[in-house]
């Protein structure tokens, strides 16, 4: 089968991943890099050395040959380089956040269906194993009827200009609560954040909580200003808790059965009561 050819464009922190993830799966050929800093061009043809290179991102859209462009450029370029990628007709890969706006996103949708193009948003931990692990808890009804989600996702950076640390992170876990919970509506969405650091003019720590129907609820901590990295979600149910920490270099998941449960009668109306079980490492 021939493999589908694709060009990466943006090779500074991210990209290089996806030119060696392209080169290592079967299906796909990496022919073309393009950035528009000489080093990180070097560093493409350094990971694979038959790589064209060029600044210039016409010469990807002019090339006959190339099926499919991924963009792994800054969040505020997607939308132009992404429209000029389907106009060009070719398939687009393109990084999580999408784009900035809702009015871009449905714009690069509606083209990517009038052309019959493939368009992937790139949100990894949807095809990652404690993910699906997590998602298939929920199938079997271990946990129970999830009653909230946390998450910590914190770091020392990488603070970036005009790049806002909701924009940078807060896909993540909203990808995977959107496929955790894809029939779940949203009922409400709050964010608070703050600059603490000076010369920027978007939040470099913040609060996201998102509200679902049936009183479940999404708590999100962004920062680039801690100073540990934490990946570390929780997942409650009535019976059980599931608790995914991504730093861990094993044991990622763990199940602890513990729950509370209030007990009301007529001598105390409100009694709770702590359930304490095993906690179980699944392989
Ligand atoms: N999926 C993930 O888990 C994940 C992880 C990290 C970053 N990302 C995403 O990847 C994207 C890039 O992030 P990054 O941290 O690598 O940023 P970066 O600033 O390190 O790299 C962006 C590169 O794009 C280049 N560039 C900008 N405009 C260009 C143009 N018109 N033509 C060619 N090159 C151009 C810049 O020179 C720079 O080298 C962002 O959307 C980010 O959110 C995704």
């Amino acid at each position: 089968m021939k493999k589908l050819t694709v060009g990466v464009v943006g090779l500074g922190y991210w990209g290089p991943n996806l030119v060696r993830n392209f080169t290592d799966h079967d299906k796909f050929s990496v022919t073309w890099g393009c950035d528009l800093i000489d080093q990180n061009l070097d560093r493409a043809k350094k990971i694979l050395p038959t790589i064209q290179v060029t600044k210039d991102f016409n010469e990807l859209l002019n090339d006959p040959q190339l099926d499919m462009i991924a963009i792994a450029t800054s969040p505020e370029t997607h939308a132009l380089l992404g429209k000029k990628v389907l106009e060009s007709k070719k398939h687009l890969w393109i990084e999580k956040p999408f784009t900035t706006s809702l009015h871009d996103a449905q714009e690069l949708l509606d083209l990517a269906k009038k052309n019959n193009l493939y368009l992937h948003v790139d949100f990894p931990f949807i095809f990652y194993g404690p993910v699906l692990k997590m998602q298939e808890l929920l199938q079997s009804n271990t946990i129970g009827e999830p009653s909230y989600y946390t998450s910590f996702r914190t770091n020392l950076g990488l603070i970036q200009k005009n790049v806002d640390v909701v924009w940078d992170l807060a896909p993540h876990d909203l990808s995977i609560l959107f496929h955790l919970f894809p029939n779940k509506k949203i009922v409400d969405v709050q964010t608070i954040g703050s600059t603490p650091i000076s010369n920027g003019n978007t939040n470099q720590i913040a609060n996201l909580v998102v509200e679902f129907e049936n009183n479940f609820t999404a708590y999100i901590h962004l920062s680039w200003l801690s100073p540990v990295k934490l990946r570390l979600i929780t997942l409650g149910g009535q019976k059980k808790m599931i608790l995914f920490d991504d730093i861990s270099p094993s044991e990622k998941i763990k199940i602890y059965d513990k729950s509370i449960q209030i007990e009301r009668n007529d001598v105390t109306p409100f009694k709770p009561v702590y359930r304490t079980g095993d906690v179980l490492v699944p392989t």
